[in-house]
């Protein structure tokens, strides 16, 4: 497998912001309840290279099973730090960062590193894989900020969402979507309630998540909690003792 070069990462990403119309990309995320979905958006040469990734981490998948509620695979930062450096090269991207902080309309940060859902992958992989529904709640003292981007998807398996759950004046909007390689989704995790159907037999789809935050400390009750949902729910207990290599 030839070297990634993160100029070329670099440079995929000056070509995805150029020309972007960045105010209709901001105005469809607020009229949406702070919700965008853009199909594709990702070149599949960039994700060509996420993929080459995903496949050299896919050993050290993280199995979990929360009944009635999840049932999937995870790769924490901690690892994609290791051995993913054309996907860290994406989430901490200057000019990615100021398009995200752009369409939100607030600046927003990376994760501190103790964070192993900074930029993390899911696996549906098995039959019945799934996630209920749940907001990606923040427990940082600031807002916390998801990006979807779909890496592969031989899937009947769709993205569930419900828009407008904390609007009063506003009826809840229902989406499901696929999430097809390079599909970009993007919300504020305290106001997307959200979901993913079940997997069905002979089945893969493979997500990529990176979380943003506007002010990333967060109180001692909240990291303990925090961890101990990550370890049940995503990442296991080995995750909680790995030291941060950033
Ligand atoms: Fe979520």
């Amino acid at each position: 497998m030839p070297p990634i070069s993160m100029h070329s990462v670099d440079q995929q990403v000056t070509d995805l912001v150029t020309d972007i119309n960045i105010e209709e990309w901001s105005r469809q995320y607020w009229a949406q309840g702070e919700f965008l979905a853009l199909e594709r958006l990702l070149p599949p040469s960039l994700i060509g290279e996420f993929i080459q990734e995903v496949d050299g981490v896919r050993s050290k998948i993280n199995r979990n099973f929360i009944p009635k509620h999840k049932k999937g695979g995870s790769v924490s930062y901690y690892l994609l730090q290791e051995s993913a450096p054309a996907i860290m090269a994406f989430y901490q991207s200057p000019q990615w960062l100021q398009v995200l902080s752009k369409i939100a309309g607030v600046p927003l940060l990376l994760c501190p590193d103790e964070d192993p859902h900074a930029c993390a992958l899911y696996f549906y992989t098995e039959p019945g894989d799934h996630i209920g529904y749940h907001y990606d709640t923040s427990y940082y003292k600031g807002a916390r900020y998801t990006v979807l981007i779909g890496l592969r998807d031989r899937s009947t398996s769709q993205l569930l969402c419900r828009l407008h759950t904390k609007e009063s004046d506003r009826d809840v909007q229902e989406l499901a979507l696929a999430t097809e390689p390079g599909t970009f989704i993007y919300f504020n995790g305290d106001k997307l309630h959200h979901a993913v159907s079940p997997l069905g037999e002979g089945e893969e789809r493979i997500v990529l998540t990176l979380q943003y935050v506007t002010d990333p400390s967060m109180s001692f009750t909240h990291r303990w909690f925090s961890n101990m949902k990550d370890a049940v729910g995503y990442f296991g207990w080995s995750a909680l003792f790995r030291r941060p290599t950033r």
